[in-house]
């Protein structure tokens, strides 16, 4: 089996979907907080999947990853866990210390003495894949070069300081230990389950709900978006495939200006879902205070990925945005559900000024 951390998250439930469609034959472990961004519905299609075996726990919890280690076996380790929103880092960075750096480290140590216990065969088998994202690189400038893995480091936000200090204990772990590891560093993820607090299903949510649409500042920055399931299979072929010790950046080619992402949403629920009042929803597009030191632009050159691995993403963003905002309209009760008092809490905090 493989162990999957963080995997009733985002993109960790709909790793954990793909992984059981794609390799029936080879169960998950999956280790999760379940923190307000942790969600076991995400994962309700697999009830009496006997290949999904669900732990509630944390990764900082070292005595546990030991146990589940020992007790079963994993020839793998798919790293997700991870404190994921930048606005709410600038609000509380300590979370994200403690999880991301902290909870890293301690998988890693845990993973390195599982892993130095093994025999040869398994030794040379195990993998420890950690997951992170391209906004440890820092910001473009609008004439830059997408990001290439030799990209300097350049972290500007809590939120990818910790990823990239994490990114930082993984390669240590290689370097120093032979941990057998590799990274991947992708761009902006949308589609199934994404939890409404970041853009894309905040837009569609909130447009429904007829509420404004909050484009932080100009709305002219830029991210390179990916969907979801297009970074699973990315994941898989890494985990495969990709050479250890190395990185491998993970994008979709799809560079877009936040204010263009969300006025696709608004045409797309005029289509799918026109008012009632015959009114765009683009009438609900409110412009709000900028982000404090907000990326600009991100952007993957995500050559080496297919060069080495042969890994393109299936999906246009025409074709995955349609798909994502449909989800949201088949799924209302998802919606319902996770607009907890957290959450209400959450949007009040950050945009009630
Ligand atoms: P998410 O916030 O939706 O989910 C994170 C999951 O981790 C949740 O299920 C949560 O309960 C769990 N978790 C948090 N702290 C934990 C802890 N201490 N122990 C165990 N579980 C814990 O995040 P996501 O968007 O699915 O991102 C997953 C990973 O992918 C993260 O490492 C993130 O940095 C990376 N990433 C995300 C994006 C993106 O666009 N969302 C892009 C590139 C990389
Ligand atoms: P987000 O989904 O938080 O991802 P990230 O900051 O990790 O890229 O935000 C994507 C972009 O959308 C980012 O430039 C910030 C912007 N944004 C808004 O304009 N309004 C919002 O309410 C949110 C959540 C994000």
């Amino acid at each position: 089996m493989i162990l999957v951390t963080g995997g009733a998250g985002f993109i960790g439930s709909n790793f954990v979907l793909d992984w059981r469609a794609a390799h029936p034959g080879e169960a998950v472990l999956n280790l999760d907080a379940l923190t307000y961004a942790g969600n076991r519905e995400n994962l309700a299609s697999l009830a009496g999947d006997a290949g999904h075996v669900f732990v509630h726990g944390d990764i900082t919890d070292r005595a546990l990853v030991d146990r589940l280690l020992a007790e079963h076996q994993p020839r793998a380790i798919v790293h997700f866990a991870a404190e994921s929103h930048v606005d709410r880092s600038i609000h509380g960075p300590g979370a994200f210390v403690k999880t991301n750096i902290e909870g890293t480290y301690t998988l890693l140590e845990a993973a390195r003495a599982h892993w130095s216990a093994l025999g040869e065969a398994a030794k040379a088998a195990f993998r420890f894949l950690h997951v992170s994202t391209d906004e440890v690189y820092g910001s473009l400038g609008p004439q830059d070069a997408p990001f290439t893995e030799t990209h300097p480091y350049e972290p500007n936000s809590p939120y990818s300081a910790s990823k990239a200090a994490s990114d930082h204990l993984v390669r240590a772990w290689h370097h120093t230990y032979g941990l057998p590891v590799l990274t991947t560093n992708c761009s902006n993820n949308y589609g199934p389950f994404h939890f409404p607090e970041k853009l894309i299903p905040l837009m569609i949510v909130n447009a429904l709900a007829g509420k404004p649409l909050p484009v932080y500042g100009d709305g002219l920055q830029v991210r390179d978006w990916l969907y979801v399931k297009d970074h699973c299979s990315a994941i898989r072929a890494v985990l495969a495939g990709g050479r250890l010790g190395e990185t491998y950046n993970v994008g979709g080619w799809n560079e877009k200006p936040n204010i263009e992402i969300v006025h696709t949403v608004c045409a797309l629920l005029d289509e799918l879902q026109p008012r009632a009042d015959g009114q765009s929803y683009r009438s609900q597009i409110t412009h709000v205070k900028d982000r404090p030191g907000h990326d600009r632009r991100y952007a993957i050159d995500a050559r080496k990925v297919e060069r080495e691995l042969g890994w393109r993403p299936a999906e246009t963003f025409e074709t995955g945005i349609r798909k994502t905002v449909q989800w949201y309209l088949h799924n209302p009760q998802w919606v319902q559900r996770v607009q907890s008092g957290a959450y209400r809490e959450w949007v009040q905090t950050q945009y009630a000024a």
